[in-house]
This record gives structure tokens, C-alpha cells and sequence, in this order.
């Protein structure tokens, strides 16, 4: 499984730039400038992203003049206060998204002048209340209301089915068939469709009748996204992710379905042996070169060990590699048991730190008694023991407990579980009403 933050390749309309950058999450994001006076616009920013658009910005020398969220996102960490904060520029959304920093709320049909180039808003109620849309030069920056094949979920944040119809019908009308469609996500991989394309295959455009529509579009509503709320606190207040995050949150986090965002860097062993149920396994020695499934876990991702230590080189190790949106979890699972959290045991193995302190301590005890019967000159593997423990004190490096963890009985044959695309912003396809209708019938036989 590979997963890369893809800064696809550049799109051109007319007077303008485009530049997708896709998520493994199934996030989308843009940069837009204007070719003739470099000025742009980055559109749903993922905290993700933030390095590579800024990185992009740089090379291109463009002149950053707005970070706009198409919407109050709920399923990923917003990157848009960051990279706002670097480039110094204006964050937009609608007036009803309430966001902390956020200055300029355009209205329905205001325009955003980058140079020469004009990009009209559009206020598209449906996915969200605080939903807009971006058309510009025969484009049109959907965000979730109108996807590739499909259309966003209407179930929070006030969405609202029947607004949905409306929105993506009222664009359908005033947009030429030729119109370029870039949604705010695709679980997929695509990155753009046609308005034609869309009328000819979407199966939600094929519906016609609203109340049709509306049935189809609010049955069997999709799990709603891990750490919903946590991320809407961030994304409504500009993202902070913490450094460390406390054992009570974390249960708590855990107790409402937020699994899913904690990733255990113990190794398998210690893993089989206890665990938070739903939880990832990234061992340690394998953090880098899988850092593009942490990217698919959804953040703010909580960093586990058995008491801290692992999961803070993790962090670091990430964050070399500008993995972003990392808590590590204070005190470990040692702490988040005495706490009250909940684990599942499997077989019953002797942790890591507990290996290390047995495998030290045989080492001291060997030299003293081979210096003492054998030969002075085996005590230097006391000296060798003590000043091992002494440097990984110091340095927070166990060059012992790494050796350990490649030994055959700390591996065990788990299958890394992190699914790349949730499809937590998407509607289920039309026809799951029919379908949960055929369902009772069925079982009221
Ligand atoms: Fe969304």
C-alpha cells in the first residue's frame, strides 16, 4: 500500500493556474494563481498540505492572497490558519462557518479578484450550512456539494438534503455543460470531471424528483468521521494540535468511537499482547517507512507506546518528514490503563522495557561472575550494561531494546488495518433506500 500526498500535475484554464494537491484520506485541495500577476488563492487546505503548497508557492513566486475553506470541514484538520499565518494573507469562508481568524465572509455571487482573473462565491447550502462553491474561467470548485459520481453527505452540521438538490441543481443551470468540475474530495483518485460528464453518469444528477432525492439521500447514512468533534473545535478555532495529550482525554476520545486516530508504535509483540481495541500498529522501527499510511489515519493521530518515550521519537521522526497533525500520548498504555481505559489482551508477553531491564540486568550480573571466577577483563560487560543504561537515559535511545524488538518472539504476523479512504464526507450511493426498504420487508417476513 502506498500513499502519497500527490501534487498532481498542473491544471491550465484560461488565466489562471490550477494545482491539485490529493489526500490519501480522499481530501482534495487547490492552489489557484493567476499566470499574468502570480497572484493565488489556496482552497480547503489540509494541515497536510501545508508544506507542500507552501513549498510550491515558493518555487512558483506567487503571491498568496487568500486561504479560503469551502466549508466547516469535520472530517480532517483544516490547514488554512497555518498557511494563512505564513504567507500573511486573508482567510475566507462563509459568514455562518464562525471561524477564529477567519476576516473576509463574502457574500452569494461577490467576487475574488486575483489580478486580472475573477473568481465568482456561490453560498451551496446542503453538505453544510456554511457551504460555498469557487467558479472561475469555465471552473467550478465544487468542495462537498457535487462530487465525481456522487454528491456529500447531508447528515451534520445543519446539512440538509432538500437545500443539497436545490444547490447542485442552481449550478447545473447557470453552468455551461463544458464547465470543469474540481470536487473537495474523491476516495477514488480522480481529481476532475465535466458538468456534461456529470449530467450523463452521476446517478444522484440522474434524480430528478426532489422528494426522490431527499429519501435516497438520507438513508442509511454513512459512519460519521473519527474525532468529528475534536476537529471541529480545531478547525472553528484555528488547528493546535497539542504536543501531548492526557490519558483522561484519551479515553474519553476512545469511548466515542476516536480508535481509529491512535496509532500504537510498540512493537508487534508488545501489540498482541495488549492493546486499545481499534487502534493502529506502526512499530517504531518501521515509523518512516510508513509514514504515508500515518498520513491516512485521521488526526489529530495519538501516538501510543508503553509510557511515552517511543512514541515521542516517533513524533519526531514524523515531523522530519513533515507529517503533521501528532499527539503523543502521555504516560502510555501504562497510564492509560491505571486510568480506567479499556484494552483487549491476547497472549501474555513481556514488554519491551520489561525485556530490556531482564536482558541489562543479566549482563551485569554475567560479568561480575566471570570477573570474579574467570577473569578481571569480563567485568568491562557490567561496564558495558551500565553505561548502555546510562546513554539511553540520556539520549532517550535503546540501542538494546531496538536489538530486542527484532528478535522472532517480539514479531508476530499482524497486517497493518489502516484503510486509506474512508469516505466520510460522501453519501452512500443512491439506492441504499430501496434497498433498506427491501431489507424490513424482508424482515418483517
Ligand atoms: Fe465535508
Amino acid at each position: 500500500m502506498k500513499f502519497v500526498v500527490d501534487n498532481r500535475k498542473t491544471e491550465n484554464i484560461v488565466t489562471l493556474q490550477i494545482v491539485p494537491f490529493a489526500h490519501p484520506q480522499g481530501c482534495i485541495g487547490y492552489l489557484m494563481a493567476d499566470r499574468a500577476s502570480k497572484e493565488a488563492l489556496a482552497l480547503d487546505v489540509h494541515l497536510d498540505f501545508v508544506y507542500d503548497m507552501s513549498e510550491r508557492v515558493k518555487l512558483e513566486g506567487w503571491k498568496l492572497r487568500y486561504v479560503v475553506d469551502s466549508h466547516t470541514h469535520a472530517d480532517h484538520p483544516s490547514g488554512a490558519a497555518s498557511f494563512a499565518k505564513k504567507f500573511d494573507c486573508i482567510r475566507v469562508t462563509h459568514e455562518q462557518s464562525n471561524h477564529i481568524g477567519v476576516t473576509f465572509h463574502p457574500k452569494d455571487g461577490e467576487q475574488i479578484n486575483l489580478g486580472e482573473s475573477k473568481i465568482t462565491v456561490r453560498h451551496t447550502p446542503g453538505h453544510t450550512q456554511d457551504h460555498i462553491v469557487l467558479i472561475t474561467d469555465g471552473a467550478l470548485f465544487s468542495g462537498d456539494s457535487l462530487l465525481i459520481g456522487s454528491v456529500a453527505r447531508t447528515d451534520f452540521l445543519g446539512g440538509n438534503a432538500s437545500q443539497l438538490f436545490d444547490s447542485i441543481h442552481l449550478l447545473q443551470a447557470d453552468l455551461p455543460d463544458q464547465t470543469t468540475l474540481f470536487p473537495g474530495h474523491d476516495y477514488r483518485g480522480r481529481i476532475k470531471s465535466t458538468l456534461e460528464e456529470e449530467k450523463k453518469c452521476n446517478p444522484w444528477l440522474l434524480i430528478t424528483d426532489r422528494d426522490e432525492f431527499v429519501r435516497n439521500l438520507t438513508a442509511n447514512p454513512p459512519p460519521k468521521p473519527a474525532n468529528m468533534n475534536d476537529l471541529l473545535r480545531l478547525n472553528r478555532q484555528g488547528v493546535n494540535i497539542e504536543e501531548n495529550i492526557s490519558v483522561p482525554e484519551v479515553i474519553n476520545l476512545v469511548r466515542a468511537g476516536g480508535a481509529a486516530s491512535v496509532i500504537d508504535v510498540r512493537t508487534e509483540a508488545e501489540f498482541e499482547s495488549e492493546h486499545i481495541e481499534g487502534s493502529h500498529l506502526l512499530p517504531l522501527d518501521k515509523i518512516e517507512e510508513k509514514s504515508d499510511e500515518v498520513r491516512a489515519v485521521p488526526a489529530p493521530r495519538l501516538l501510543l507506546c508503553q509510557s511515552g518515550n517511543r512514541a515521542s521519537m516517533a513524533k519526531s521522526r514524523l515531523e522530519k518528514l513533515n507529517v503533521a497533525g501528532l499527539s503523543v500520548i502521555k504516560g502510555g498504555i501504562v497510564s492509560y490503563k491505571e486510568a480506567g481505559g479499556e484494552t483487549l489482551r491476547g497472549k501474555l508477553r513481556i514488554s519491551l522495557e520489561r525485556q530490556v531491564r531482564i536482558a541489562s540486568g543479566s549482563l551485569v550480573l554475567l560479568g561480575l561472575v566471570t570477573g570474579f571466577y574467570i577473569h578481571p577483563a569480563f567485568l568491562i560487560l557490567s561496564g558495558f550494561a551500565g553505561g548502555g543504561l546510562i546513554f539511553a537515559g540520556i539520549t532517550d535511545y535503546c540501542g538494546l531494546g531496538i536489538l530486542l524488538s527484532k528478535m522472532p518472539w517480539n514479531r508476530y504476523s499482524s497486517k497493518s488495518n489502516i484503510s486509506p479512504v474512508s469516505h466520510s464526507c460522501e453519501a452512500s450511493q443512491p439506492g441504499t433506500y430501496a434497498a433498506s426498504l427491501t431489507d424490513k420487508k424482508a424482515s418483517k417476513r
